[in-house]
């Protein structure tokens, strides 16, 4: 129940009425019998500023960010950890005395991974260099894999990315684009990860940037896409025997960490995983 007790968390974008992450939290509010209430506020670019302040003096205790403010959104807070600061880019803010930024997005992969297999010392090999893959690449990075290999239909793109990676972080990488050379970069890779909209709903029959026969068994395919939660790649992987790990760990993961952010708990992964399962059958 509301009551005027009841400490209020949020999302922030444009759009939201497609969100899981209010399935999400409030079933483990409720699980963990926390007061707290997690809503959706559609904001649009002009409106950005004027949500945070706004959202100070409410005493709202936190939101999430998404599309298209993630990056903007930087302008109006007074810290940043030091993650949200590398990537640049923030999906999380906590208010306390002062407002600060957070990115759990490349967590939620790497926790997702983790289910599987650790990152740590790992060889890695990312498609797509926008948004997705700079916070998972730099957070992969962090954790400690051994190298990362940055495939994208544009080059220049996953240069730029490299490019940063090597400045900031003195990390092992490699910018490729979708030719021969990602076949070649596969065969002793660890670890795939699609971060391109390439079958994504409701283009889901696009053919995988990655095929069964440039996979082997031993290679862990991850697609951050969850609807469908059986993406193209991911159907290859299985007809390679590979193991897959698919885009709801990373949803589930990323909300696992944000919710810690706002509440110091840890909510149980089960709770999260039986409220998408509702909404996603
Ligand atoms: P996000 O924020 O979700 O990462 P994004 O910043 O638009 O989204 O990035 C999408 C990535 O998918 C880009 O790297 C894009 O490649 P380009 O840099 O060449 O645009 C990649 N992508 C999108 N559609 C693609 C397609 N049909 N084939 C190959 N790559 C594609």
């Amino acid at each position: 129940m509301i009551t005027g007790k009841t400490k209020l968390l949020g999302l922030i974008g444009d759009p939201v009425e497609h969100t899981l992450s209010p399935y999400m939290h409030n079933a483990a509010f409720k699980f963990l019998n926390l007061d707290y209430v997690y809503v959706p506020f559609h904001v649009k670019k002009g409106g950005l500023k004027a949500a945070i302040h706004g959202a100070k003096s409410l005493e709202i205790k936190g939101l999430n960010v998404t599309i298209p403010h993630k990056t903007d959104v930087i302008h109006y807070l007074d810290v940043l950890d030091r993650t949200a600061k590398l990537i640049g880019a923030v999906n999380t803010i906590k208010f306390e005395n002062e407002i600060k930024g957070y990115n759990t997005d490349g967590l939620g992969a790497v926790r997702a991974i983790d289910e599987t297999t650790s990152v740590k010392d790992k060889k890695i090999v990312i498609l797509g260099a926008g948004g997705a893959s700079r916070a998972i690449s730099f957070q992969i990075m962090l954790c400690g894999a051994e190298r990362l290999i940055i495939a994208n239909r544009t080059l220049k793109k996953a240069f730029i990315l490299k490019k940063n990676l090597v400045e900031k972080l003195d990390a092992d990488v490699e910018a490729i684009d979708l030719g021969e050379k990602l076949k070649e970069e596969l065969k002793d890779a660890d670890i795939l990860i699609n971060t391109t909209p390439i079958g994504m709903y409701p283009n889901i029959h696009q053919k995988p940037l990655v095929t069964s026969e440039m996979m082997h068994e031993n290679l862990i395919v991850n697609d951050i896409i969850y609807n469908p939660l059986e993406t193209g790649i991911l159907r290859e992987a299985l007809k390679a025997s590979a193991k897959t790990v698919t885009g709801v760990k990373m949803l589930i993961y990323q909300g696992i960490e944000s919710f810690k952010i706002w509440t110091g708990v840890e909510p149980p992964v089960k709770v999260f995983e039986e409220a998408l399962a509702k909404v996603l059958k």
